[in-house]
């Protein structure tokens, strides 16, 4: 674990053992609360005017007010980066709606609860860009918005143990027949015939800002995209798989439910998915001043 972390807790940077947020605070009673989690390469923010708008969109959908100009949210990402010296890894933010008597109606006084914290980790450097991953698939018994990025995060755990326990490293959970996304990342096939197809945006996905980047890179590249729902059965016969999130960008997949995607090593779409999105999006980081 972190350790020695200056974390920012409403207005203030406090070492990280002295960040306490209250028992009564809605995120802690009622999942009251959306997030954001931004990775960091070099020093630097990747893809940050994404996650800023997805957050506002999150906060708007729940009637949650921000509780700072925009301008100032990114300042604080950038000091933040810079009082832990943090070079490679993630910055997480939560926002919850703040302290307040236990009710399910919410009262409209309680002030909002803002937590940003740093973890260092090798993002770049991550082994399973060599070997790839294994997933299985499992019901997706989510909320039914999953579109809203809010820290009711208890299934996804449970899947990823679920996983974790059959010897793989992660889930994809299916609703109707048709893959949804994985557990905490985007799901992402390429067919044999090198098309890239990704479910559309819905109710269904989070719209995931490394998905809605590799998207525009794969057309760009001219790699045909179909955004579509795919089955696991579709999967199984594709020539790759891959998930996207902040942290792991382009992450491959070769297994599923024990079945090898493809020869059953990563795919050079893949790896050039991974690649593109890294070099472009570090061209375009915000520089911390
Ligand atoms: N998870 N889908 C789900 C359910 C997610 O939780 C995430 C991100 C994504 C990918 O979104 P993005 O590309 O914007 O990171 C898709 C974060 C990283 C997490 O919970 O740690």
């Amino acid at each position: 674990m972190n350790v020695n972390r200056i974390v920012y807790l409403d207005g203030a940077w406090l070492e990280e053992a002295e960040a306490k947020v209250s028992v009564f605070d809605r995120g802690f009673l009622f999942a009251d609360a959306v997030y954001e989690v931004t990775a960091v390469i070099g020093g630097k923010l990747i893809d940050y005017a994404g996650h800023a708008a997805r957050l506002q969109r999150s906060l708007d959908e729940l009637a949650l007010a921000c509780p700072m100009a925009p301008e100032d949210l990114l300042a604080i990402h950038r000091e933040i980066v810079a009082r832990n010296a943090l070079d490679e890894g993630l910055i997480y933010l939560q926002i919850s709606r703040g302290p307040a008597d236990r009710d399910f109606a919410f009262p409209g006084t309680a002030s909002p609860t803002l937590v940003l914290f740093t973890q260092a980790k090798a993002v770049l450097d991550n082994p399973y860009n060599q070997t790839g991953i294994k997933v299985i698939t499992v019901p997706d018994q989510r909320w039914a918005r999953r579109d809203i990025k809010t820290v009711q995060l208890l299934y996804p755990s449970m899947a990823k143990m679920e996983a974790l326990r059959q010897g793989a490293q992660d889930a994809w959970l299916v609703e109707d027949g048709f893959v949804t996304e994985a557990t905490s990342a985007n799901a992402h096939i390429v067919t044999v015939e090198g098309r890239l197809v990704t479910r559309p945006l819905s109710h269904a996905i989070l719209p995931g800002i490394t998905r809605a980047t590799i998207v525009a890179l794969a057309r760009a590249a001219g790699i045909p995209v179909e955004e579509r729902a795919f089955t696991p059965e579709e999967a199984k016969q594709a020539s790759e798989a891959f998930v996207t999130s902040a942290t792991n960008f382009a992450l491959p997949v070769v297994s599923i439910d024990g079945a090898e995607v493809g020869n059953g090593r990563p795919g050079p779409i893949t790896g050039r998915m991974r690649a593109l999105y890294i070099a472009e999006r570090l061209s375009l980081a915000e520089p911390v001043t």
